[in-house]
């Protein structure tokens, strides 16, 4: 496709493609700065490929500045008092002009940036970009993904409908199991040990302040790193290569409109056929069921289910703390830049994934109609029984999956090392997350039993 159609909106950028006959505009000048601050003059032409990062960074960015406009926009109209918080957004939607719109491109932009960050880490974990000194930004990255989370989270409340309401009940009753500090914890962040007006005026500071000023602190610090660790990481150059350099402007700045321009036009179109919802208005007395978590923290509740709390809670913990920890644990350079490293780095998440796709719904189903560990040892303590053992089976899976990878065992003696056996493990583990995700968002019905979503 042509994308001569963008040509006036980087007219402004050219100047430094052709020698400048005339001074620039003040405008231009202006433009232009903009652009090398947030871009060296030239790129590796490898880094344009978008097959590379699929762009997802940048989407993101995108994503996160329409939800700031239209999070400013819903502002003008919603009220965080709980009388009023409910009337305040049906207001919105059938008496302000485009402001069924403003709430459903708010609505879908959040969900989406879940959606897009995830796979932005996923892609940055399979191409190995933490290396190379790329590994404080990893975590910077990892701390945004929480910080998209929690913005997620704690907007979830906001409108004050039935879903929002045993939502957010469902999900900070999960605080409680923090050992020692849980209570407190719950009620910190609820203001009392109920969902109420204190957890909504909590709640909304948290989403119209506190997570914003988060969200842009470390967004501009992630960006700025990007740019100190000279661009996005690049294959190695094999000895008699020499690098391949293209200018920014036109080349980066292109399809970076471009898929500005797309995402946007996704966005709207999407919003358009698909209002945001809102439920009957929050009623404290009357629960639905299933009472269900949002959507992004349904694999954890789906784990809630087959373990103690406390146990699904570790066991989260333990993955947040090895995936801070993969660039200490994954230095060495020669593959950076290589999706999957190797080809057999390849094999090793596709054995991974598809194990996952085979161990996980087998999991699920032995677990709700067979396996009975508390009626099988009734003299065990149900800590025991429902805690340890599932926590320690599944770590078991875990190191399991690792070690034969590393056997050989598997792709015909060709033993995977150290770095491709961590892309097997990540697949295994991020395909379980998915796919548990699933079950919760479909196959759980009343009381939360397994059911066909047909
Ligand atoms: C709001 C969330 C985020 C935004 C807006 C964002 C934005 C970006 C952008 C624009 C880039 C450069 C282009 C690209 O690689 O696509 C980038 C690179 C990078 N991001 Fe993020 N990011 C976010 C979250 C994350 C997460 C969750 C991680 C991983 C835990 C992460 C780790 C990195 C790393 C390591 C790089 C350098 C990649 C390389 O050198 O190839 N980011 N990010």
């Amino acid at each position: 496709m042509s994308l001569d159609i963008l040509k006036p909106l980087r007219e402004g950028f050219l100047q430094r493609e052709e020698p400048a006959t005339e001074l620039p505009t003040r405008e231009n000048h202006v433009r232009n700065n903009l652009i090398l601050h947030l871009h060296p003059s030239r790129v590796p032409a490898r880094a344009l490929r978008f097959s590379y990062t699929w762009g997802l960074g940048g989407i993101s960015v995108v994503l996160v500045v329409l939800l700031g406009l239209t999070g400013l926009l819903l502002m003008f109209r919603y009220d965080p008092r709980v009388e009023y918080a409910y009337v305040s957004i049906q207001q919105l939607e059938t008496e302000v002009m485009f402001g069924s719109f403003i709430r459903a491109v708010h609505h879908w932009s959040a969900n989406f940036l879940v959606i897009t960050t995830f796979l932005h880490l996923v892609r940055v974990f399979l191409t190995g970009s933490y290396k190379q000194g790329r590994g404080v930004n990893w975590i910077i990255g990892l701390v945004l993904f929480v910080i998209v989370l929690a913005g997620n989270f704690t907007g979830y409340l906001l409108p004050w409908d039935q879903l929002s309401y045993w939502a957010i009940t469902v999900s900070t009753s999960l605080m409680a199991y923090i050992p020692l500090l849980g209570t407190a914890v719950r009620n910190f962040f609820l203001g009392g040990p109920q969902v109420g007006q204190a957890a909504l005026s909590n709640f909304y500071a948290l989403h119209v302040v506190f997570m914003p000023a988060l969200m842009l602190g470390f967004l501009a610090y992630h960006l700025w790193k990007v740019r100190k660790n000279g661009g996005i990481s690049q294959p190695l150059l094999k000895e008699d290569e020499k690098p391949e350099f293209k200018s920014t402007n036109p080349h980066l700045v292109n399809i970076e409109l471009a898929a500005g321009l797309v995402v946007l036009v996704f966005v709207g179109l999407w919003a358009m056929f698909n209002p945001a919802p809102l439920g009957s208005i929050a009623s404290p007395l009357v629960s639905p069921n299933p009472a269900k978590a949002a959507w992004y923290f349904l694999g954890l509740q789906e784990l809630l289910l087959h373990m103690h709390p406390l146990s699904a809670m570790f066991l989260i913990g333990l993955v947040g703390v090895a995936l801070v920890g993969t660039p200490l644990v994954d230095r060495s350079d020669r593959d950076i830049g290589i999706y999957f490293r190797t080809a057999i780095g390849r094999r090793a998440a596709v054995f991974g994934a598809l194990l996952a796709l085979y161990l996980v719904p087998i999991a699920v189903i032995l677990d709700e109609f067979w396996y009975d560990l508390p009626g099988w040892l009734p003299n065990v303590h149900t800590n025991v029984t429902v805690g340890v053992i599932p926590f320690v089976i599944t770590l078991l899976v875990f190191v399991g999956v690792y070690f034969l990878l590393r056997s050989g065992w598997l792709f015909k003696n060709e033993k995977t090392n150290h770095s491709e056996a961590m892309v097997g493990i990540f697949a295994f583990i991020m395909n379980g997350l998915i796919l548990l995700t699933i079950v919760g968002i479909h196959f759980r019905g009343q009381n939360m039993a397994l059911v066909l979503p047909f």
